[in-house]
């Protein structure tokens, strides 16, 4: 198990705790993280699972392809450098402890 600490607009924050080997939106969605919609499931065509990842974490991803910088555009709130999909991030044992910031809104 990995943990995963989500930090809302508010300041609100909630750690889980899933296994590595899924994506970040699917980690989220199932421990119920309020916060990342998904509305297209991760087919990459809705950009409601926009989130937040800032260094040191985001140099540990895989970059974004460019589909997911194209439909980046359509996130609701503004999009920030570390600005990447949820459910493109693939998780694994090395990023345990990730610390991710949600948007103000998906819509
Ligand atoms: Fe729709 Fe990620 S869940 S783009």
């Amino acid at each position: 198990m990995i943990q995963i600490r989500f930090i809302r607009a508010d300041g609100t924050e909630q750690t889980i705790q899933t296994p590595p080997g899924q994506s970040l939106m699917k980690a989220a969605v199932d421990a119920d993280v309020k916060g990342i919609d998904a509305d297209c499931g991760g087919s990459l065509t809705c950009a409601t699972c926009h989130v937040m990842i800032d260094a040191p974490w985001a140099g540990q991803l895989s970059p974004a392809i460019p589909d997911e910088c194209d439909m980046l555009d359509f996130a609701a709130s503004p999009v920030e450098p570390g600005s990447r999909l949820s459910c493109q991030i693939q998780l694994t044992p090395a990023l345990d402890g990730l610390v991710v910031r949600l948007p103000a809104s998906q819509y």
